[in-house]
């Protein structure tokens, strides 16, 4: 007995190495699905701590090197990047700020309070005319929001005009006075943030009615119409993109949703973000599927109300948020960057990927400084933090056309009660014609092995980088060697098989190669 028990047992452990083996990503290069919009990798920068004052913006008479006041190397590092978006002034700020404070010689313009952020004095010295100065340095598009907290319609449609108008209105000339000769080229226009919460605790009905009445006035040369944006609902709820899409026609091209993870899921008390337990690391990722869960619950209903799919879903706001970073004003939104939050951003991408065909622009909060932020600044230095180096390794899929990658025995894992899949791929075939193919392994301890087939075949080989790091929240700190970077990465098929080594906790981006 004892000896058929050895026996089962050594069978069942050949059966699970088995098993494990035959973990396989399937690419269907043969179904191409829809583009990946470049947008979804966009950014978000606000007037708050020092995302913007500091982090990149320094001023013209600043020792550290910069063009009209913009950062030098800052600029530099998020051109690297491929920024295709920023979208400006706010989050909460948004619905405080008047853009007319914004404008004209900068010695003369008002400083106000930043009543959300810090209680700290705002100085008016970035506006219209330096955003629109950073998009174009970055060679990015622009998207400007508009305030519906405090403004009115006036001030909302006179931005507008201002900012795209040709004819020689006043308005206009104020424009050409302050420099500006040409329209700026505005992409996206929203009307509102979180009007659910600080941009005004609105019902959505109420919002939906404000939205009509204020679009009505939005007007544009057509050949320099941004995409009109209503601010939608937050973390799972989908009400308002029912309400939304059921009742808004005009001047309505798409709705903004927000969604933060938190390791605790809990906005009071969110956790720290750095010197975390295994139970935090896995809290964070397995929450990822709440907005894959969200988007398939959003495409129901925008189907249903939408069929003709006009209307585009952003995710105007999303990203990991921490307990401030001890010592920080807690107003700034500081928190450190670790290897925990590029494996959060490229599960991100992967869920934004699925959902390419109604998901076409997405914002990480924020860009510099703030939340899970690309670049970490303190004075004239600066940081690339682990989200940076992931963003990076998923540039070849901006406008990439999605392909689907099946997981077969995709490994389970388990962190006490939560669990999540092992592994998560997306896959394109990108611009240059290459295929793509991204791999996030969650486990934190178990590396993972698979073999990757196009259709029914091995490649013959691939190429990319690989990101990890020996420690769950392994960080690129100031004066410190950085512990996340990238590396290559590439393996061969042998006899008609391609087998791919996953690290524990690691993503893999690489292009197929025959
Ligand atoms: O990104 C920080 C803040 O988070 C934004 O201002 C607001 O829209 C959200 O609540």
């Amino acid at each position: 007995m004892k000896k058929q028990l050895l026996a089962l047992a050594a069978t069942l452990v050949v059966g699970v190495q088995a098993l494990a083996a035959d973990v396989k990503v399937v690419v269907s290069a043969d179904q191409p699905g829809p583009v990946i919009h470049r947008n979804i990798y966009g950014q978000f920068a606000e007037h708050l701590g020092t995302g913007i004052y500091e982090g990149m913006w320094v001023g013209p008479e600043s020792k550290i090197p910069n063009v009209r006041g913009w950062r030098k190397d800052v600029v530099a590092a998020l051109k690297d990047l491929k920024v295709p978006l920023v979208r400006w002034p706010g989050g909460c700020f948004a619905d405080e700020y008047h853009w007319r404070d914004g404008i004209g010689p900068r010695s003369k313009r008002p400083v106000k309070v930043n009543t959300h952020w810090g209680g700290v004095p705002e100085n008016n010295a970035v506006g219209t005319h330096e955003f629109f100065d950073l998009v174009e340095q970055l060679g990015a598009e622009a998207y400007v929001n508009a305030n519906m907290g405090t403004g009115s319609p006036q001030e909302a449609a006179e931005w507008l005009e201002y900012m795209t108008g040709e004819g020689n209105a006043t308005i206009v000339e104020q424009r050409r006075k302050n420099g500006r000769d040409k329209p700026f080229r505005i992409h996206y226009y929203a009307l509102g943030n979180e009007t659910w919460g600080c941009g005004g605790n609105m019902r959505p009905e109420y919002y939906a009615d404000l939205y009509r009445h204020w679009a009505t006035f939005l007007k544009t040369p057509a050949h320099n119409r941004p995409k009109f944006i209503a601010s939608g609902g937050n973390d799972t709820d989908t009400t308002w993109t029912d309400v939304l899409s059921k009742n808004i026609r005009h001047n309505f091209d798409g709705i903004a949703h927000h969604a933060y993870t938190f390791p605790t899921g809990r906005f009071e008390g969110k956790g720290p973000a750095a010197g975390f337990p295994e139970s935090d690391w896995i809290s964070m990722l397995s929450q990822v599927k709440k907005i894959d869960d969200t988007l398939a619950k959003s495409r129901v209903i925008l189907d249903k109300n939408d069929p003709a799919k006009r209307l585009e879903v952003y995710f105007d706001e999303w990203g990991s948020w921490y307990d401030p970073e001890p010592g920080s004003n807690p107003g700034f939104l500081v928190q450190r960057n670790t290897l925990r939050d590029a494996l959060l951003a490229a599960l991100h991408f992967h869920v934004f990927h699925a959902h390419a065909e109604r998901v076409k622009m997405s914002n990480v909060a924020q860009m510099v400084n703030v939340l899970q932020a690309m670049i970490l600044t303190s004075k004239d230095k600066l940081v690339l933090t682990p989200t940076y180096h992931a963003f990076k390794l998923y540039t070849p899929f901006q406008d990439a056309t999605s392909l689907p990658a099946r997981i077969e025995n995709n490994p389970v894992y388990k962190v006490g009660a939560t669990e999540m899949p092992g592994l998560s791929a997306t896959a394109g075939r990108g611009k240059d014609g290459k295929l793509y193919v991204g791999l996030v392994n969650s486990n934190a301890n178990q590396p993972a092995e698979l073999t990757l087939q196009v259709g029914t075949s091995a490649p013959k080989s691939v190429k990319g980088q690989l990101l990890t790091a020996g420690a769950m929240d392994a960080q690129n700190e100031l004066g410190k060697p950085a512990q996340v970077v990238p590396q290559a990465f590439e393996a061969q098929a042998v006899d008609g098989k391609l087998t791919l080594k996953l690290p524990a906790k690691s993503i893999v981006v690489v292009a197929i190669e025959g």
